[in-house]
């Protein structure tokens, strides 16, 4: 009875898009993974009834697999991965990765704040590129919280990220909580403050992969409820204007086949598209269909921009799950974000952080079947 009590008002506060706070817990499947720099790396499994499985690790935040049925009822793994922390130790583009603290490039890694000239890590040509050489993506970060209760479970993760880390200004102390629902939901809420002001930009690099990462995603249809995007130079920096996508290969207001026109954007698809949503409230950004298993992936954001790449860069050199060789499109991302090198675009929404205010965002990665 007090387990349904339990799980009554976990589901209200799932629904209501709060985010739960347990008052009882049942500790969630863990297994030691490895360590990193001395501190241990945990991998957890949160699981629903409906025999959805995900695999998120304490280094770098990682989602490493998230498995779940077509329409047969067939599970399989539909992001790109690796089995062991070594894997992800040895290097690989972000798969899965927490992103921060600034998801994308900030160009030359400089920028002016408060009138402080600021110096970021380069990592990416002249650019600062995902938090720098050493980004949240290989970070451990504490477990605060890891417990599952009749049909969902939750995973905590924070990071204090020191003053000038990779050239960032302020203490961070950063929160992000992973949590599956009984409705095939990845939610992901990210908060976090600053002891001085600073700049701001965390997101998540799934790369999803609907046949179950058998093929390339060239075939998946996808629809982006988004009329514009934010053109870049050659190094994929904005030019700080916004370009319709009307009549443009760009153009997912209606739903296409991935592959269909990326022909035609040379290298394929990494650019960021200004959302629909400039209110903050959680609302449905994309969908994307995969006709043979049936499965539909839905995402909603609270974010202002979502950075769309077909896995250009991979180039079969890294093997995954089953072995597989990752090739190039052999994955998807849509990066829920604010848009690239905003500290230096004062016509983009802001993505400064000042002591006092919160931090606060939430993506829902939402799975089912058609
Ligand atoms: C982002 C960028 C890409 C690339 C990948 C990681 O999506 O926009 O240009 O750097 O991350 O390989």
């Amino acid at each position: 009875m007090k387990a349904n009590i339990i799980g009554l008002s976990l589901v209200i506060l799932v629904v209501s898009g709060c985010k739960p706070k347990p008052d009882v817990s049942a500790p969630l499947n863990d297994r030691l993974w490895g360590q990193e720099g001395g501190l241990a790396v945990y991998l957890y499994t949160l699981s629903n009834k409906n025999g959805m499985e995900v695999k998120i690790t304490n280094y770098g935040g990682i989602i490493t697999s998230v498995k779940v049925p077509d329409k047969k009822g067939v599970k399989d793994n539909v992001v790109l991965g690796f089995d062991s922390l070594s894997s992800y130790q040895s290097g690989h583009p972000y798969f899965g990765s927490l992103v921060g603290r600034y998801g994308n490039r900030i160009a030359k890694g400089k920028f002016v704040l408060d009138d402080i000239a600021y110096s970021l890590a380069v990592n990416n040509g002249v650019n600062h590129l995902h938090g720098g050489i050493k980004g949240f993506d290989k970070q451990v970060f504490r477990v605060d919280t890891a417990w599952s209760a009749m049909d969902s479970a939750v995973l905590e993760l924070s990071y204090l990220s020191p003053d000038m880390e990779e050239g960032y200004p302020g203490n961070l102390q950063v929160r992000v909580s992973y949590v599956i629902t009984g409705s095939n939901e990845i939610k992901i809420w990210y908060e976090a403050e600053t002891d001085k002001a600073t700049v701001l930009n965390l997101t998540n690099h799934s790369y999803f992969n609907l046949t179950g990462c058998r093929e390339n995603i060239l075939n998946h249809e996808l629809v982006l409820m988004a009329d514009s995007i934010t053109p870049t130079d050659t190094t994929l920096i904005p030019t700080g204007v916004l370009a319709p996508v009307a009549g443009t290969p760009f153009d997912f207001t209606s739903a296409h086949k991935i592959g269909e026109r990326i022909g035609e954007v040379p290298g394929g698809y990494d650019i960021n598209y200004k959302l629909r949503n400039i209110t903050g409230e959680l609302v449905k950004v994309a969908e994307v269909y995969e006709p043979i298993s049936g499965r539909l992936l839905e995402v909603f954001t609270t974010q202002p921009g979502v950075q769309f790449y077909t896995g250009n860069f991979l180039d079969g050199s890294l093997k995954g799950y089953q072995g597989i060789n990752y090739q190039k499109h052999h994955g998807f991302c849509l990066e829920t974000q604010h848009f690239p090198d905003s500290p230096n675009k004062p016509g983009f929404p802001s993505v400064v952080l000042r002591p006092g205010e919160q931090y606060k965002h939430l993506t829902v990665y939402k799975f089912s079947v058609r």
